[in-house]
């Protein structure tokens, strides 16, 4: 870790030297820090005087990590609380952006504050949101339909019981109010315990946090977003903690840095071809060191993706329609 930036107790960005070994050479302008959390990479960008950053982060616990930092860094810091999927709404008149980073996921405190419910140690009332919500889990477990929350179960979790557990979950809410303690019951009487490294409802759990949070349309149209207010030059980095997350960055990243054909229809030697969008540095993540693993045993699923973009386009429905049916299933939130 960079010898140099004092962080709090338990915490430890994620890839930090390798975040900032990438964006260092284009210092000397404005980041923007999509998910600020305790601001552990504002801060180490900030340390350079040359440089500027505008934070963002739904979460409004958030804003006591910016009040410090603003208090340091004055105008050379700038806090945003509002998700990042409407990023394309910060007033950036005379900004020169040079990066936009993504780390995704939650923070360590998140995880461990009750009143967000988003660990299955917890108990009370389901709650899981991070912040700017329409939903919570409280409603998704007790009232959406349970061909939906099977769905959600399946496609977000990969829970190969999403069936039982949904069923279960139905009977279960026509005598009482299921909290966080009677879903974790629920899971475990669903499933034999088979690794025990891995509990029971980290599957359930990582599905409903998705679900509540948006967090498949939050990155695509994030993603997108950031694209369309970057200039050229200008790069985005992207860390992901599963593989869903991975997923949608990697065909982002590797699907507009190859020539795109602009008709399926079209024999070849017809076939019009559009400029690439990015270039790719590496094609393959960098991921944590042994040694970051063992200090913070957290950053092991961690992922970093990025990308220089090269040409500017407004067209991503090849992006948007490869993950339709992840945002369909996003949307049975409305029948809420
Ligand atoms: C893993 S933490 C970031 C940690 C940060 N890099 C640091 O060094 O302290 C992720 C943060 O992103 C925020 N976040 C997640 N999804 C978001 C979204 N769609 N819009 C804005 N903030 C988001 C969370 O509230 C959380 O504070």
């Amino acid at each position: 870790m960079n010898a140099t930036v004092k962080f709090g107790k338990n915490h430890f960005p994620v890839l930090l030297d390798e975040l900032i070994s990438i964006i260092s050479p284009l210092y000397s302008g404005t980041f923007i820090d999509c998910t600020f959390g305790q601001g552990g990479y504002s801060k180490a960008i900030l340390l350079n005087l040359n440089n500027k950053v505008i934070a963002i982060d739904r979460d409004n616990k958030a804003v006591l990590n910016a009040i410090h930092l603003k208090k340091k860094f004055k105008d050379n810091f700038h806090f945003e609380n509002i998700k990042f999927s409407e990023i394309n709404t910060l007033n950036l008149n005379k900004e020169n952006i040079k990066a936009i980073i993504f780390d995704l996921g939650y923070s360590s405190k998140q995880i461990q504050d009750p009143e967000k419910g988003l660990s299955f140690h917890t108990k009370g009332k389901l709650n899981m949101q991070m912040g700017l919500n329409d939903i919570s889990a409280h409603e998704v477990i007790n009232f959406l339909e349970s061909k939906d929350i099977e769905k959600i179960f399946k496609y977000f979790g990969e829970e190969k019981k999403s069936k039982i557990i949904s069923k279960k979950i139905s009977l279960l809410r026509q005598k009482k109010i299921i909290k966080t303690e009677d879903l974790v019951n629920l899971i475990n009487q669903s499933k034999l315990k088979k690794n025990s490294k891995i509990h029971n409802a980290t599957k359930i759990f990582q599905a409903l946090r998705i679900f509540v949070n948006k967090e498949i349309s939050e990155l695509i149209f994030g993603l997108i977003n950031a694209y369309k207010i970057l200039p050229v030059g200008g790069m985005i980095v992207a860390i992901s903690f599963h593989s869903i997350e991975d997923r949608i960055i990697k065909f982002f990243f590797k699907n507009f840095s190859q020539k795109i054909s602009l008709s399926r229809y079209l024999p070849d030697q017809f076939e019009e071809k559009e400029e690439k969008l990015f270039k790719l540095p590496r094609k393959k993540p960098i991921v944590p060191s042994e040694y970051e693993k063992k200090i913070n045993p957290p950053s092991r699923s961690a992922k970093l993706r990025y990308a220089i973009k090269v040409k500017h386009s407004d067209n991503f429905d090849i992006f948007t329609e490869k993950f339709k049916y992840l945002i369909d299933i996003e949307n049975l939130s409305k029948k809420l």
